[in-house]
């Protein structure tokens, strides 16, 4: 069956309100077919308010960067999944490589917030990818492995969508060969179906822009893209969703 095309905004920590608006108000006027893709915008916190506002009635959704894996309590300088849901947050971004590496997130961190955001009907974005390190000396195929496995073993998940980023493609420019990126995908999905999870789709992540798009999405594994640098321009943005 064929799926929508989903593709993700990760705009890390990038934009001002001036910024964040400008961008939202030109997206908003792009025609491109809503009835083959679904457009999620994961900004920073702290832009939530004014794009929950700014995207009402518009076909654009939001999604969080991250929140904390402990509903509440005393976690000085986090953010709750709480407040992400109450800004219509249907999806996060979790385990995103920048987290393993800058914040220390280990699997099982993630695995908490995997199961926190199907408690609570938000559709987790689940990030894995192998460093360079790894796939020179050809480990990163079972790194792949363990962190899924690590990262939802024992959940009943009904949706959960899984980005491949290798860690040596964001932000790089270097994309992997479409071989590569079907292997990891067919990997991918093969232990999907064997979880039984009801509803997944597979992204590629990683240096994804509006030359390299079209070929990436056509690869039979993978349902869209998540993507950082490129999602912060207009043009870029315009060029992919006009594509499919
Ligand atoms: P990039 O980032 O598109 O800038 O490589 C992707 C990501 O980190 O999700």
């Amino acid at each position: 069956m064929t799926q929508n095309t989903l593709i993700v905004s990760n705009w890390k920590m990038n934009f001002n309100f001036i910024q964040a608006k400008n961008l939202v108000t030109n997206l908003k006027n792009i025609e491109y077919n809503k009835k083959k893709i679904s457009n999620v915008i994961c900004p920073q916190f702290l832009l939530l308010p004014i794009l929950n506002k700014l995207l009402e009635e518009s076909d654009f959704v939001l999604g969080a960067q991250d929140f904390h894996f402990e509903f509440s309590g005393a976690y000085t300088g986090d953010t709750s999944i709480e407040l992400v849901k109450d800004y219509n947050c249907k999806y996060s971004i979790i385990g995103h490589s920048e987290r393993r590496i800058l914040h220390n997130e280990s699997n099982s961190m993630i695995k908490k917030k995997v199961r926190l955001c199907l408690d609570n009907f938000i559709i987790p974005i689940l990030c894995v990818g192998e460093s360079i390190e790894q796939r020179k000396k050809n480990i990163y195929k079972n790194f792949i492995m363990k962190q899924l496995t690590e990262c939802i073993e024992g959940i009943k998940c009904e949706k959960l969508v899984v980005a491949y980023e290798p860690i040596w493609s964001i932000g790089t420019g270097i994309v992997p060969t479409v071989g590569d990126i079907i292997e990891i995908s067919e990997l991918i999905f093969s232990f999907l179906k064997k979880k039984k999870i009801e509803k997944f789709k597979i992204l590629y992540g990683g240096s994804v822009n509006s030359t390299n798009f079209y070929q990436i999405n056509s690869i039979d594994k993978i349902n869209g893209a998540l993507i950082g640098g490129a999602s912060l321009k207009i043009d870029e943005m315009e060029k992919i969703l006009t594509s499919c």
